[in-house]
Formats: structure tokens, sequence, C-alpha cells
């Protein structure tokens, strides 16, 4: 959209008044006896009170009505929306889904919140603890609705067609290769302009960070600056019909109504807002002499756990690139891995699978289930010509890498019938090149 302005900077506290109304920011304190323009105070917690400083994060909205303005919550069909890891068995193989698809307008409606499919999880919100990772297909805007998830963080990455999201904070427009951040508790509405697809990693009980940098330095990966923030804008629209506002509450959909837009918030400051940032930005660090650095050298946010140096999840991605090393196989390398990979693909075609994976399909190698570059990949590395050539040259591949061990939903194995079956079949012309007698 053009005129969308954003502020930059990652986590940093913000400040941002509707140029319609100038100082409406209270000055020098939150909560003034009669704030200015007659607006009503409220802040918005993303941490305990009582966080350490570089951890404790929060806003404070300036409205023309409160949040609590609504008529009771009641129960809303999920649709494929879950957090039962329980309703199927548990499928330990290498998983590979064809595109999704996104169903035509004609055929079913479906807009951000009712195309929310899950696909594969771990954890519970109750608990503050887990992972979900959900597909979205939708068609058609959201109208007179809005979405906040009280159980966690969203981090969505649009695939196909751009997201126009309306939020307490202001507006995003979100494109394919860049992602978004929505964090626990925002209120937010998307407009998309035709089929839309795109993929969600759900963390509940930790925010995303930018990970620590150690020996890089104080600069590379996602850079602080690169991240966009949204300038407040409010509109104060009376919707007599009723405006619906769905939470996501422990792992339930529940709908109230109430009478007015909520994206009623003229004025906000603080360090706890929605966020944005265009994948194209990342500085790739990479091995320039020899073997492979690991791939948390492509880590653009991580969502950590108690436990030091483990993530509940981790978004990487497999951004175009040189690859310079001698002497070396260059694609990933065989592995087998404590933790599970989700791999998606915005564009291109992914280096180690240049068939069968598509655009707008998926991946998911579990817990300690071996993979790596099909058979096709292998003999033709194994016999390249080491000469520094441009890697992923248009590809836009990224992973979610997760401490848990993801259960994958009926939709996912059954339902939405994208599995393919196939993928084994991948790794079966790898041949033995073993010959004891020569080195
Ligand atoms: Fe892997």
């Amino acid at each position: 959209m053009p005129g969308l302005k954003y502020m930059s900077g990652f986590g940093n506290e913000h400040v941002s008044e509707d140029p319609r109304c100038p100082g409406a920011l209270p000055e020098g304190q939150n909560n003034p006896q009669v704030c200015p323009y007659g607006l009503y105070a409220e802040q918005l917690s993303g941490s305990a009170f009582t966080c350490p400083r570089p951890t404790n994060k929060r806003s404070w909205l300036y409205r023309i009505l409160p949040s609590v303005c609504h008529k009771p919550f009641q129960p809303l069909e999920e649709g494929h929306l879950t957090h039962n890891w329980d309703d199927i068995e548990p499928d330990p193989n290498q998983l590979r889904w064809k595109p999704f698809e996104i169903p035509k307008v004609s055929q079913n409606k479906l807009d951000f919140v009712s195309g929310l499919h899950t696909l594969c999880g771990a954890g519970e919100p109750r608990g503050r603890n887990g992972i979900a990772i959900h597909i979205f297909v939708c068609n058609t805007s959201m109208l007179d609705r809005c979405f906040y998830n009280s159980d966690g963080d969203f981090l969505i990455v649009p695939q196909q067609g751009k997201l126009l999201i309306t939020t307490e904070f202001g507006k995003l427009l979100v494109e394919p290769n860049e992602i978004c951040v929505i964090q626990q508790g925002m209120r937010f509405s998307v407009e998309v302009f035709g089929e839309t697809r795109g993929y969600i990693l759900e963390v509940y009980g930790a925010h995303f960070e930018l990970p620590d940098l150690g020996p890089i330095g104080a600069n590379g990966l996602a850079n602080p600056r690169d991240f966009l923030v949204p300038v407040a804008w409010y509109e104060d629209r009376q919707v007599p019909g009723g405006y619906t506002v769905i939470s996501k509450y422990q792992g339930k959909l529940f709908a109230a109504q109430q009478d007015f837009s909520p994206f009623n918030v003229v004025a906000w400051h603080g360090n706890y807002t929605p966020y944005k940032y265009n994948l194209d930005n990342f500085m790739v660090i990479n091995a320039v002499a020899f073997d492979h650095a690991d791939p948390s050298i492509f880590t653009v946010l991580t969502a950590k756990s108690a436990r030091p140096g483990v993530a509940l999840a981790d978004f990487v991605i497999f951004p175009p690139r040189w690859g310079v090393a001698n002497n070396t196989f260059r694609p990933p390398y065989y592995h087998r891995n404590c933790m599970s990979e989700f791999m998606g693909l915005i564009r291109g075609h992914y280096e180690a699978k240049e068939e069968g994976f598509q655009p707008g399909g998926a991946s998911l190698h579990s817990m300690m289930t071996p993979h790596g570059p099909d058979a096709d990949c292998f003999e033709k590395a194994s016999k390249a010509k080491l000469e520094p050539e441009r890697v992923a040259e248009g590809t836009m591949a990224f992973m979610f890498e997760s401490s848990f061990s993801l259960a994958v939903t009926k939709w996912g194995l059954k339902t939405s019938n994208r599995l393919d079956k196939n993928y084994y079949k991948c790794w079966e012309p790898l041949k033995s090149h073993f010959n004891p007698n020569c080195k």
C-alpha cells in the first residue's frame, strides 16, 4: 500500500501518534487523571511485570474505548485449528507435502482465521511451553472481525499473496519474502487480494528474539534496524451489526461481539509491538574455506527455551548466497538431528531437492529421522567442478527448527490429501561407492 510508514528497530521503545491527533500521548506519565482527547489508557503486557529489563515488554495504548467493552465470549467453530496432538498415531517417516490447495472463493470462502490449518505441533498453551505449525490458505478478507492469540506469538510467513494487516498499533503490508510477528494478545485483521497462502510458527511461552552473535561480532545475520514497526492509525467506526473479536484461548476459538472497531488506538508507546522483516535484508554468513557451518548461521529469529542454547523454535532461512568452499560436498550433509525440522519454500528451488519440494509445500524431518540430499543431488554435487557459484538464486526456503518432537495432525497426514507418498523414493537410487581397494 503506498503511503504506509514504519519505524525501525528490533524491540525498541517506540512512540507513535496518529497525525490527526497531535499530542495524544500523555507527557511525562502513563496514566493521567484525564488523557488527551478524552482517550482511555490501556496497558498491554508482553512479559511478567517483574521480568528483568532486557526481557520486560509492555506497551501503553491510548484508545477511544478500552478493549473490555464487549459482550461475553462464546465458543466458535475451530475448523482445522487444533492443539490435539493425540488425534492420530505418530509417524516418524520423512514427510513431504505438495503445495497446500487454496480453495476458489466461489467454492469455499476462507479468511485468515477460518483458513488456519494446524499441521503439527507439541506442548500446550496452558503450560506456556510448546509450538504449533499452521498453514493458512485464504481467499477473502476479514470483514468486521479481528483475531488475537491469547496462547502465544504468531510468526507469519506469506508464500503467495500479500497481507495487509491492520493491528492496534497500525498497519503492516507483508508480502511474500517478508515475515511478520504478531505477538501474544495483539488484535489484528487481515486483508487479502486474491488466493493467499503461507505458513505460521506459533510459540507458547516465549517471544522471538534475535539470536546471539558470539564470535560473529556486533553485526550480521538479521540486523536490528531492518525490523519495521507500524505507526499509530485509528478509526472511530461504529459497527451497528456487530464487530467480532476472536480469541484463540487454550487452543480453542472464542468470539465476542462489540459495536465498534477495535482499531481505535490513537497513540501508543512501548516496546511490545508487531513487526515485519524483509528476508532480503539478511546478512548471510557462510564457510569461505572448506566444510559447512551448521545451519544455525542462518537463524533470523529464535524463541528460546529455559535451557541455554536450546530453542523452542528457530526461524532459519536459506537465502541466495555464494558457495565457495574448496574440496567440499557443498549441498547440505546427510544428518540425523535431535531437533525437529519443518521446511517450507517461499519461491524457487531448494538446492538439496530440485524436484518434489515446491513453493507452498512443506517437509518435516522429525527427531532423529535421517535425511539429506536426494540421489540426483548427491551424484551431481560429488562430481561438480568447485568454482565459486551462486547458490539458491531466486530461491527462499526456510526452516522452523524445534526442540519439540512434533506430532502431525490428522489434517496433515490425511485430510489435506497433500502428503507425497513417494518421498522416500528420492533416496532409493543412492548406491554404494565403497571400494576397499581404492582410496
Ligand atoms: Fe535437516
